[in-house]
């Protein structure tokens, strides 16, 4: 098993990985909590999968929700659904809630621990790569609005995240494809060997170490930023037009993953109109490729300029980009909107 721990501003949380895991989870929490009861929050696809795993290790009270999966269901409406059903099953502040399931889940339950009865603990058990890598670490929770994503939230860290990599097995292809656009994102901007690990064509035999390398650097950044006013930023290396993307495309257009690809080989090119001594767009492209994500910008560049600009990562008149010009190194540059429109247009 490797394990890290974070150190935050309201106590530490205590990260495990292992394969197999989750056959063991119970032996985890309970060593780690002492609730009278748990809920757990999972979603429709994952229910079937490993609900029943779960709950049969917990020897105590348990009731769950199951929310259908979907990002459209990652709503106000659905916490709602959980409050009532945590009163229902006569959940108290010293209780447990438990997230098993992808960002989704993740993201939801975060906030709704946060918000119930003014904070229960949490436990994560991340069963997407991208859940594994990032959303599961670091504290940050919610919900989408009407008007935008994650419009919502509380900082809000799980006591516990338990990273079990066997349950990537049942994933569909896209969707673990969706969190390597984010395991090679740690590779550019923090650990070039996570690439090195990547760019090997049996890469998924050493998943555990790729999951265990990227956390570590998250729980690195939160460490030094939880309330991501600052090295938190890097994190987003490919988001600045990933999530412009992601608008223009309606949210179905290109998933999460495809979008932050796209993002990073368009957040290269621009570290290296940015003075970058090598070109490393290429190389990344390739890689990306091999991966079977996308790389190439299918929108007007005014148009993606128009959707970057009111994204919620500007802040008066600048957008804070996320740069490259050493794999594993980025740089937050602040580029005013002005010096910004014509490097989009040559994107
Ligand atoms: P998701 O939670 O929607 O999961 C994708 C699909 O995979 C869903 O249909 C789900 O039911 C299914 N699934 C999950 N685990 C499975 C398994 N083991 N086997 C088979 N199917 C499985 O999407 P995601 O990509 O995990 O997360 C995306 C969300 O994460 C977005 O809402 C995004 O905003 C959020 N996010 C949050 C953070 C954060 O720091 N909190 C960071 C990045 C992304
Ligand atoms: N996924 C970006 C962050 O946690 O800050």
């Amino acid at each position: 098993m490797q394990t890290l721990s974070l150190t935050g501003a309201n106590g530490v949380s205590d990260i495990l990985i292992e394969t197999g895991l989750l056959a063991r989870a119970g032996a985890a929490i309970l060593d780690t909590f002492s609730p009278s009861r748990v809920h757990i929050v999972t979603d429709s696809t994952v229910a079937p999968l490993y609900l029943e795993k779960l709950e049969g290790q917990l020897a105590l009270p348990v009731s769950h929700t199951v929310i259908p999966a979907g990002e459209e269901h990652k709503r106000l409406t659905t916490v709602e659904t959980i409050y009532h059903d945590m009163l229902a099953a006569g959940m108290t502040r010293k209780d447990l809630v438990i997230a098993l399931g992808g960002g989704v889940v993740g993201d939801i339950t975060g906030f709704a621990a946060a918000t119930f009865l003014r904070g229960v603990s949490l436990c994560q058990i991340p069963t997407t790569l991208l859940a594994q890598v990032d959303s599961s670490v670091g504290g940050k929770t919610g919900v989408d609005l009407p008007e935008g994503k994650n419009l919502v939230g509380a900082f809000y860290q799980p006591r516990l995240v338990l990273i079990d990599p066997d349950v990537l097995d049942t994933l569909p292809r896209e969707t673990f494809t969706d969190g390597m656009a984010e395991v090679v994102k740690y590779g550019y901007i923090a650990d070039a060997a996570i690439l090195d690990m990547v760019a090997q064509p049996n890469y998924r035999d050493k998943i555990e170490d790729i999951i265990y390398a990227c956390v570590k650097i998250k729980r690195d950044v939160v460490a030094q930023d939880e309330r991501d006013t600052g090295l938190r930023m890097i994190l987003n290396f490919g988001h600045t037009v990933g999530h412009a993307a992601e608008k223009l495309g309606g949210y179905t257009a290109l998933t999460h993953g495809q979008a932050v690809a796209i993002g990073m080989a368009a957040a290269m090119r621009l570290s290296r109109a940015m003075g970058a001594p090598e070109d490393l767009t290429p190389g990344l492209v390739a890689l990306l490729q091999s991966l079977g994500l996308p790389t190439e910008l299918p929108y007007d560049r005014e148009a993606i300029f128009g959707a970057l600009l009111s994204d919620k990562k500007k802040f008066g008149g600048t957008v804070n980009f996320i740069l490259v010009r050493t794999p594993g190194k980025a740089d937050i540059v602040p580029i005013s909107a002005e010096a910004l429109h014509p490097m989009i247009l040559n994107l």
